[in-house]
């Protein structure tokens, strides 16, 4: 299994693996010895659709040698792009969407069964958003990821994801909350809810209507939670009962990512985010005021069409004034079937890396700035994983969500502990530092 794009693919992958285990298959890292391989995809931006293509070129000669080699494709770009794969793939077993991750076992039943290639990209627009039970995580670790809304309903004029991923669909509190108990029985302490839009929860598709903040408030009284999470929301959905509530939940941690795309009105519009830049600041000025050490995370593209120089200096302005401590900064790709593709690429593609790169050097600058803040500190670590690198003993991350690496305390911590850690020394956005005993 080979996996492309948002953590939602990762989670999608996890549960497909387990799901093929039930089947009888074993994971093998070796391609060359596989009956099955399938590749998870992602289309958010062009780059990622090229490495698909030029990873199944790799694979030709695999099936020229093993023709019982089955080989898939999943995710955004087989929902997106079904006939074109199946036409420069024609070695293709099957094609499915991110629909149908749960009829894995029945695909691939279908190909041994030596149906043609199989192709199953419908949208079940009738059914419910659960996850079986066979398909949850078995062996989690110590931060747990957990679904809680699927698609997106938002369809900003440069993504593809409302088409990829279907209509938005919150799954029930209760089976939500059944899974956290059972994440936390096998050893998870953070649990961080997953969604393309996940502040959107509730809206929609439940029998028993919960919204966003409701829902964070009933996980906090689930016992053994003890940091709590969640990724992405978008600043429409954002209320004012979800600012309190990260006064109020001790366990949900002072770090949001908060997508804000531009700082100018005039391309927001086009973008169709549907809020303006002084709507975006007063948002954060709000939570500033409540939360007044949260973290700032988002998102940004450069060089969407019309952009002009001035749009782009407003840009850089918004994350100056917000004061991100990172960003994940992109480059704007034309996508097909999204209304922006009506309008013209007009920006070089030299301007938009140029853009890239001063946008990638501004937020260098705030995180080193962010970083500094830390040194001489002392910050609570969740210990996620060992680590032997550099002298160091364990890695996790601070409340902020920072990584963190630190030596010391090897035979009184493990994974899964919070350890207290004084900070010494600050790379990126990496803190090192030292366990500062119990
Ligand atoms: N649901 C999330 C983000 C999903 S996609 C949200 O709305 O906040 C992750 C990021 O990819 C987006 O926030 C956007 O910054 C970027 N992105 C999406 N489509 C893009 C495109 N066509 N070109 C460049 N970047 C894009
Ligand atoms: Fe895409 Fe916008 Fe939905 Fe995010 S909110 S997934 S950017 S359409
Ligand atoms: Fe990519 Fe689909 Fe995620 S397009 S970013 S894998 S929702």
């Amino acid at each position: 299994m080979e996996t492309f794009g948002c953590q939602m693919n990762v989670a999608d992958t996890d549960r497909m693996e387990l799901l093929l285990f039930q089947a009888g298959y074993l994971r093998t890292p070796h391609v060359e010895e596989a009956d099955l391989a399938i590749v998870n995809t992602c289309s958010i931006r062009e780059k990622a659709e090229q490495k698909v293509f030029s990873l199944f070129g790799g694979l030709k000669p695999l099936k020229q040698s093993n023709p019982d080699l089955i080989l898939g494709v999943a995710g955004c770009l087989a929902q997106q792009e079904q006939s074109v794969l199946m036409e420069r793939i024609p070695f293709l077993d099957f094609v499915m969407g991110p629909d149908a991750v749960e009829d894995i076992q029945q695909i691939v039943s279908r190909v041994n069964q030596g149906e043609g290639p199989v192709l199953w990209t419908e949208f079940d627009s009738q059914k419910n958003y659960s996850i079986p039970e066979q398909t949850l995580v078995k062996d989690p670790g110590a931060s747990a990821f957990v679904n809680i809304i699927k698609g997106c309903d938002k369809f900003c004029s440069f993504c593809v994801v409302p088409y990829t991923r279907g209509r938005e669909k919150s799954r029930e509190a209760s089976e939500i909350y059944g899974e956290i108990r059972q994440l936390v029985d096998k050893g998870a302490k953070e649990i961080i809810l997953l969604g393309q839009n996940v502040n959107a929860y509730g809206k929609r598709g439940l029998q028993q209507p919960v919204a966003f903040h409701e829902l964070l408030y009933g996980i906090a009284e689930i016992p053994g939670v003890e940091r709590l999470r969640f990724t992405t929301s978008h600043p429409m959905d954002f209320t004012r009962e979800l600012i309190q509530a990260y006064r109020d939940i001790d366990i949900l941690m002072n770090h949001l990512h908060l997508p804000v795309q531009c700082g100018s009105n005039r391309i927001l519009e086009l973008m169709r985010r549907s809020h303006t830049v002084e709507w975006y600041m007063d948002l954060i000025a709000q939570l500033k005021s409540e939360v007044p050490d949260i973290a700032l995370s988002t998102d940004i593209i450069v060089g969407f069409p019309g952009e002009t120089r001035q749009d782009f200096e407003g840009t850089l302005q918004l994350m100056e004034q917000v004061g991100f401590g990172s960003s994940y900064m992109f480059a704007y790709s034309p996508r097909p079937n999204t209304p922006a593709l009506e309008m013209a690429d007009d920006i070089p593609h030299e301007e938009k890396q140029e853009r890239l790169q001063e946008t990638i050097q501004l937020q260098n600058r705030l995180t080193e700035e962010k970083g500094r803040a830390f040194l001489g500190q002392e910050v609570e670590v969740l210990i996620e994983r060992k680590t032997t690198r550099k002298g160091m003993s364990f890695k996790g991350r601070n409340p902020h969500y920072w990584s963190v690496v630190f030596k010391g305390g090897e035979d009184r911590l493990k994974p899964g502990d919070l350890a207290r850690v004084r900070v010494e020394e600050v790379g990126g956005h990496v803190l090192r530092g030292s366990w500062a005993g119990q």
